[in-house]
């Protein structure tokens, strides 16, 4: 990167805006809040550039410092910064920007300052022997993808080999329209030789639909054995007492299948889950179901999923009802994953779940949201 300074030769005349630049600075100036007219000199400073044949000089700096009340060094600190801003007189038909940093000197920015040496001038910031040309080395323009790159004004030109510089280079100096962007068989900056993701041409149809999955309809209870007694109207679910070692499976649920002779039953089990129960946590999928995939759950993945089955969670419905004490139960069991439960509203989640919901009726959406 070359030293920026103002150009020693320095035009005499002041500076103006023309009528219409004028009347285009008193309204962008406008736009800014009392106190913060300043911020407009970068806006202002390129105007002023166009109009002056592409260069900001002494005069156009001070001009525009006087019309935002800015200490002179202040604008010139903004002129001399920026690479967007020209310090000496340039090329009438093209001032040619040529990146040379890390990804486009890989790809070939030696080469493309070569033609500029050949072609136009052996010194950067040195006009060609007609005054149409002249060209500069700078930092990264920002279109690395397309390395190597130039900027002309404006407009980008990428993909670049020596021939086709070359060639870019004659057509501006004839005056020949030229087409901006990448100058090989790509379109802006997808993959050399197409795309190679995302392809499936359906996936941009309007045709492509989603469809609602409902859930499956809850099984039917299971009618009572000619042994079991007849007021037994539902399975009933048995505490059994986890092993003082292996604390993970706190209750488990058992459908219980005994003659008359075992422990007599006198009422159905309770609808409402006694508030010192517990989560219901089982040992295996309830039967006559399968697990639900519990990587539905936003924020679950299948090495959580694991483990939620291994303290006995294998099912959205018995996620959707607990409640803050079976949360804190549960977030104990989880060891070094405390709070997920509640800061990914796994709750919430798994009622939306629990409902048929599921990710593919709504790209983007995911359970937690309404
Ligand atoms: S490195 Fe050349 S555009 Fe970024």
């Amino acid at each position: 990167m070359s030293v920026r300074r103002l150009d020693p030769v320095q035009p005499t005349a002041p500076f103006k805006f023309n009528a219409e630049n004028a009347a285009w600075a008193k309204k962008t100036i406008a736009q800014y809040p009392a106190g913060k007219q300043a911020s407009a000199v970068i806006a202002l400073l390129w105007r002023a550039q166009e109009q002056n044949e592409g260069w900001v000089s002494r005069p156009v700096m001070e001009y525009i410092g006087d019309m935002l009340s800015m200490a002179f060094i202040r604008v010139y600190e903004i002129a001399t910064f920026y690479s967007m801003f020209q310090l000496s007189p340039v090329g009438k038909k093209a001032h040619i920007q040529v990146c040379g940093t890390t990804p486009c000197m890989l790809r070939g920015a030696e080469d493309l300052k070569k033609v500029c040496q050949r072609k136009i001038h052996n010194d950067p910031h040195h006009l060609n022997a007609d005054g149409s040309l002249s060209w500069e080395e700078v930092e990264c323009l920002g279109a690395c993808v397309n390395a190597p790159m130039v900027q002309v004004w404006k407009d980008t030109y990428e993909d670049l080999t020596p021939a086709s510089f070359e060639k870019l280079i004659d057509d501006l100096a004839a005056g020949r329209a030229v087409k901006p962007g990448p100058q090989i068989d790509r379109q802006h900056s997808m993959a050399f030789g197409g795309a190679t993701a995302l392809t499936d041409k359906s996936l941009y149809s309007k045709q492509r639909t989603f469809t609602r999955v409902e859930a499956p309809p809850p099984p039917p209870p299971a009618a009572p054995t000619a042994a079991a007694p007849a007021p037994v109207a539902a399975p009933v679910v048995a505490a059994v007492a986890a092993p003082a070692n292996a604390p993970v499976i706190s209750r488990v649920a058992k459908v219980e299948t005994t003659p008359a002779k075992a422990a007599p039953v006198k009422k159905a089990a309770p609808a409402a889950k006694p508030a010192a129960a517990g989560p219901e946590l089982l040992k295996k999928p309830r039967t006559g179901s399968k697990a639900d995939d519990l990587k539905l759950i936003w924020g679950v993945g299948p090495a959580f999923e694991k483990l939620l089955n291994k303290v006995g969670i294998w099912h959205f419905d018995q996620i959707a009802s607990w409640n803050a004490a079976d949360i804190k139960h549960v977030d104990a069991l989880l060891k070094g994953f405390h709070g997920r439960i509640a800061r990914d509203e796994w709750v919430k989640q798994a009622k939306k779940l629990s409902r048929g919901w599921r990710p593919e009726n709504s790209i983007g959406d995911k359970p937690g949201k309404k």
